[in-house]
Parts: C-alpha cells; sequence; structure tokens
C-alpha cells in the first residue's frame, strides 16, 4: 500500500510517501519546506502569512515527493472541472497551481491521503486540508484524518519496528505549540494525564530567544549559544525557577520563566545584556530549567504507571542536551524501560510522521471527503 501525507500545521510545508510491504513501512520521500525566512522578521510564526506560504509551496513540494519517489508521470489532458475548483475556492492561488499540476501529470498509483487536521493553526492548516480534500475529490483517493500530536509520537515507528513497543507506554510531546504527558495503552487509546497550563516547552525558548534578540525560532539558537557556555566563574550565576515540578499533578507551566528570563534581562543595564556570556550563561539556564521539569515528571509519570516504554516526541525533542539527559537518566532509574525518540530530523514537523501515522489507521480512511473538517484545538 502506498500512502501520500500532507502537513501543514505551522510553518512547515511537508509531504511524504509511504510503502508498506507486509508490515514493513518505507519512506519514499519525505519533503519539508520550511517557511523560517518569512516568519523569521516577525520573532514568530504570523498565521496569515503561513497560509500564504503554504499555498506558494504545497504544488512544489507535491512534485519533490512524487519524484523523489519516482512516482511522477507526464500526462496531458485538459481540465474543465467546477467542483476542482469549489475545494479550493478560499485558496485561488493554490487552486490555480493545483490545476496545472494536475493537466501536467498522471494520477500517481497511491491507495490513500492522509492529511494533518489539528491541533495548530487554524489558517495553516485549512490549506493543507482543502488541498487534501481536492486531491481526494480528483483522483478518487479515499482521505485520512490525522491528530498532529499522534504523528509526533508514531514518528517513532518511522525506523523502529513498532512490536518492540510494549505498553502501557507514557508518550512526553514536547514542541512549539504543545507540552504534554500521554499515557498511551495502545496505538489509538490515549489519555492526556498532564499537559502546560500557558506556554509550550519550544515556545518558551522561541520567546526567551526573542527577548535576547537572538533570532527565530529560538530552541536551535538557545541550544547553540547554552554548548558556548564554558565561563564556569562566570559572575552572573542566574538561577531560573523550575515550574510545577514538585507539583503532584503532570501538569506543566512555562510562561512564568520567560517572565523571569524578562524581569533578569530588565534589571540589568541593556549593555550588560548584550554581552556574549550573558547571553550563554541565560540559554544555558533555561535550557535546563526546562529540561529538569521535563524529566522529572515524565521519569514520575513513568514510575507511578509502571509504563513500560517512555515515548518522547516534538520539535524541542531536537534538542541535544535533553536527548543526552533523558538516556542516562532512564538508562539510570529505569534501565528495564524500553526508551524511544525519533532521529532529530523526524522531531520537527514533517509529513512522514503523518503517513506513519496514517498507516496504523488506515481502517478509519473515507471517501467522503467532504466531511474533513480542522479542529484547531483538537485532543489527542
Ligand atoms: O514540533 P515542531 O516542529 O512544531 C510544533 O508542532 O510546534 O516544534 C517546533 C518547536 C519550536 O519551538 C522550536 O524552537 C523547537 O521546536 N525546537 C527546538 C530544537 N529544534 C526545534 N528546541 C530545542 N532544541 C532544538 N534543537
Ligand atoms: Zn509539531
Amino acid at each position: 500500500m502506498r500512502i501520500l501525507a500532507i502537513e501543514t500545521s505551522c510553518d512547515e510545508t511537508s509531504i511524504a510517501l509511504l510503502e508498506s510491504k507486509n508490515s514493513h513501512l518505507k519512506i519514499l520521500s519525505n519533503i519539508v519546506s520550511s517557511q523560517v525566512k518569512i516568519h523569521q522578521k516577525w520573532g514568530g510564526v504570523v498565521p496569515t502569512l503561513a497560509k500564504r506560504e503554504h499555498q506558494k509551496n504545497l504544488v512544489p513540494v507535491l512534485i519533490k515527493a512524487l519524484e523523489e519517489a519516482r512516482m511522477l508521470r507526464k500526462s496531458k489532458v485538459t481540465i474543465k472541472n467546477s467542483k476542482l475548483k469549489e475545494t479550493l475556492v478560499r485558496e485561488e492561488h493554490l487552486y490555480k497551481k493545483l490545476k496545472k499540476f494536475l493537466e501536467q501529470y498522471q494520477k500517481p498509483k497511491i491507495d490513500l491521503i492522509a492529511v494533518t487536521i489539528g491541533p495548530a493553526l487554524e489558517p495553516a492548516l485549512w490549506v493543507g486540508v482543502n488541498f487534501a480534500k481536492a486531491l481526494s475529490y480528483f483522483w478518487q483517493k479515499p482521505i485520512l484524518p490525522v491528530n498532529h500530536i499522534e504523528g509526533h509520537i508514531l514518528a517513532n515507528f518511522i525506523q523502529n519496528p513498532i512490536s518492540d513497543l510494549q505498553f502501557p507506554a507514557i508518550c512526553l510531546v514536547v514542541s512549539g505549540g504543545h507540552t504534554g504527558l500521554i499515557l498511551m495503552k495502545d496505538i489509538g487509546g490515549y489519555k492526556e494525564i498532564g499537559e502546560t497550563r500557558d506556554d509550550a516547552a519550544g515556545e518558551c525558548l522561541d520567546k526567551t530567544a526573542r527577548i535576547l534578540g537572538l533570532g527565530y525560532p529560538g530552541g536551535p539558537i538557545v541550544a547553540k549559544m547554552a554548548t558556548k557556555f564554558k565561563n564556569q566563574k562566570s559572575k552572573i550565576k542566574i538561577k531560573l525557577p523550575r515550574p510545577m515540578i514538585y507539583q503532584k499533578n503532570y501538569d506543566f507551566s512555562f510562561s512564568g520563566l520567560k517572565t523571569a528570563v524578562l524581569y533578569k534581562v530588565r534589571s540589568m543595564k541593556p549593555r550588560e545584556t548584550k554581552k556574549k556570556e550573558f547571553i550563554r550563561e541565560m540559554c544555558r539556564e533555561v535550557q535546563r530549567a526546562i529540561i529538569d521539569v521535563l524529566i522529572y515528571k515524565t521519569l514520575r509519570a513513568a514510575k507511578e504507571f509502571r509504563a513500560k516504554s517512555v515515548i518522547l516526541g516534538g520539535g524541542v525533542a531536537a534538542n541535544e542536551e535533553l536527548r543526552r539527559q533523558f538516556k542516562a537518566r532512564i538508562r539510570k532509574e529505569l534501565p528495564k524501560t524500553y526508551y524511544l525518540i525519533p532521529k532529530t530530523y523526524f522531531c520537527t514537523d514533517n509529513a512522514a510522521m503523518i503517513a506513519v501515522t496514517s498507516y496504523f489507521h488506515q481502517k478509519e480512511a473515507t471517501k467522503n471527503w467532504q466531511k474533513i473538517k480542522v479542529n484547531a484545538n483538537l485532543k489527542i
């Protein structure tokens, strides 16, 4: 079976093709077109710009994905189809590009179209969903709506066999839009046991980078600055809070941490806050504070629920220091627990994770493409 997956939930336009043979999964292509440069000057993702960029990028990304999967075949037809236009009535620019594409290329040999429907930025999600609906209608292929959070969890099975996974599992999804702990009883059987009450961990890193004037996205820049901090004798000795770390629930809160960074910066002379040593130490401390809380709460949940597996996912799981510390702590405190984290490349948003997720839910695919809707606040 072959799946075409589409992901446009935030600032990456991504399309992947997956092939399954006797439950062996192979990613044939996974094209990710980042809009970072567009949003950089605003210091964060601007939903209307994301929508515009997805409209521009989807067809070129689809062509690249099909090409890399060796599934792009030329054709020549003329389309006079008002229904196709109707599905993309709000994305006129995309409609024109898609019509041209469908006139030039044959229907690829796919069995299913998967698309992210939430949770994320509504205007961005709609572009991908309407694009998937137009393709589902025109190619007469079933469509499957996918939860982005589940995608981050199941990204682990792009390369690892699912048969190795033992339940119950504790999943930590930590990204720019979401931070939560999920108890997983089987595929599709999830219970969110804790989530962030305000900012997500990635959002805190992005905002910290903004306060320090480091650019966007903050996570990778903060990580880079943190590794450069070497001067242990530094006079600053910044100490930030570890919000909610010892509270008996599994919720998180990271907005106070960002505010603590802001207050520290405001309490100093502007000239001092521009110094490399200060920036590096602040980055190291904010990253440490986030990692401390994430590890403490995840391990506590794993122990309480007697988890046989601990699974990580989401953009912040790409953080090298977090990966190093998690591995060491699990090895020490839960040596019998099966521990999984996706390859760095599959932590941040990509369509391969959506393709894999849809593979596990293929029975839920529908030909009723008209009914597919976005849900910006979708729960797992
Ligand atoms: O999963 P993702 O790509 O998008 C959402 O679903 O939100 O996560 C993006 C978040 C951003 O906040 C970004 O700063 C953070 O992941 N991030 C990182 C790293 N790479 C991306 N945070 C820490 N270290 C990284 N290496
Ligand atoms: Zn994500």
